[in-house]
């Protein structure tokens, strides 16, 4: 039995969100389950530093009667639904998947709480995202217009009403975090931040000469993992539940992303070209370290997404701790000691 006494199920348990939530929830004394997948290559080595603290359960979210037995089992007080096909790229190549996985997904997980009578003591976080305002301008509130531009955000978006329709029809206490993007060294090796920042640390020790990207132009606003995680516990603390962003409200370009990444290697980037053209090329030594390949671009891409935070500020008291420059520098090193690590084992 936890100090607290209180028990928490997170879904996702191995993703990035997954592994700054569990350091939370165990220092705060709670006790600790996570789904993981089964029959997928086993990651949850990334947990290790906690591994032997949490109770995982292998269950696939699109697996309804395998829910609704761990939820009897476990009859958490707490659920983090994080969980997802979280790539919005690749959404648009596995848009039913997607679908199955981010709505429907959380359609079973409310199903069996009510089925099992658990919506009363079970409070419910949903992981949804910024990714829901698609091309509505910023700063994005929690009345801005949604307009989803991918499969991945139209999953997400059916999962925020339904969380709202729970919460009112049959009182649940479930709370939607509309979540902007946020980074960390544990990020997947897909999204944009940790592509530039691994490519950063091995064009510095000379192991790659330049990254291919897309859409350069695309705005986001980028804030610490380790930050947004405290967001989210605090959402299942209040009386009652709400739906909040969490953001810094601050907007960088990904042209922005990589002169940020490379100064960390003492490169300072020139842009040049247009289009599919533009290029990024070291000031000094007038090697080209960032293309373009129009491989890269999304079928439909969101351009500019801006938070306000002001709701969450005011009422949860959340507040950013880290700036955009501390991330990506964190980032960067971490990638760095990895290269290092490798070298000396690997040669
Ligand atoms: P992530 O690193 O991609 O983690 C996703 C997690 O979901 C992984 O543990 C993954 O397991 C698991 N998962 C995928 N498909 C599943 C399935 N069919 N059944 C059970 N589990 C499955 O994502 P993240 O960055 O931590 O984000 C956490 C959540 O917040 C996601 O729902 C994401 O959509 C949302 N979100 C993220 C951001 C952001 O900027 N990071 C912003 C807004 C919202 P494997 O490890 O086995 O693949
Ligand atoms: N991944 C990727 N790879 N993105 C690129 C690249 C590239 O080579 N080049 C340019 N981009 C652009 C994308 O087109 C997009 O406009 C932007 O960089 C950010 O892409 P990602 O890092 O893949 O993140 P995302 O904003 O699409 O989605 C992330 O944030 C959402 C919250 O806003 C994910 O974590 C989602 O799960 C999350 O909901």
């Amino acid at each position: 039995m936890s100090l607290m006494g209180k028990i928490a199920l997170i879904t996702g348990i191995t993703g990035q969100d997954g592994y700054y939530l569990s350091a939370l929830l165990l220092g705060k004394g709670y006790e600790l389950h996570g789904l993981v997948q089964p029959l997928v290559y086993d990651d949850t080595h990334t947990l290790a530093p906690f591994l032997d603290q949490i109770t995982l359960h292998r269950c696939d979210l699109c697996d309804g009667g395998a829910i609704t037995r761990i939820l009897n089992e476990i009859k958490p007080d707490e659920i983090y639904n994080l969980g997802a096909q979280s790539h919005v790229g690749m959404s648009f190549d596995v848009p039913e998947y997607t679908t199955n996985v981010n709505a429907l997904g959380t359609l079973r997980l409310l199903e069996s709480l009510r089925a099992l009578k658990l919506e009363n003591t079970t409070r419910f976080y949903q992981a949804s995202t910024s990714e829901i305002f698609g091309d509505t301008p910023p700063p994005q509130t929690e009345h801005s217009l949604f307009n989803p531009r991918s499969p991945y955000a139209s999953a997400k978006l059916y999962a925020y009403h339904l969380v709202k329709n729970y919460r009112e029809a049959y009182g649940f206490h479930a709370s939607n975090g509309i979540l902007f993007n946020h980074e960390s060294p544990k990020r997947g090796y897909d999204f944009v931040t940790r592509k530039v920042t691994r490519a950063v640390a091995s064009i510095g020790v000379g192991q790659k000469e330049c990254v291919d990207l897309g859409n350069l132009n695309a705005i986001r606003d980028w804030g610490h993992a380790a930050d947004y995680v405290e967001g989210m516990w605090l959402m299942l603390q209040q009386e009652q539940a709400d739906d909040y962003i969490l953001a810094t409200g601050e907007g960088r370009s990904v042209r922005e992303l990589c002169d940020v990444a490379f100064s960390c290697i003492g490169v300072s980037l020139t842009w040049i070209g247009e289009g599919e053209e533009e290029k990024g090329i070291d000031r000094l030594s007038k090697q080209v370290r960032v293309r373009v390949d129009q491989k890269l671009f999304r079928p439909l891409d969101v351009e500019n997404l801006r938070g306000d935070p002001t709701k969450a500020q005011e009422k949860l008291g959340w507040r950013r701790k880290t700036s955009f420059k501390e991330t990506i520098t964190e980032m960067v090193k971490a990638d760095q000691s990895c290269l290092i690590y490798d070298i000396k084992r690997f040669g």
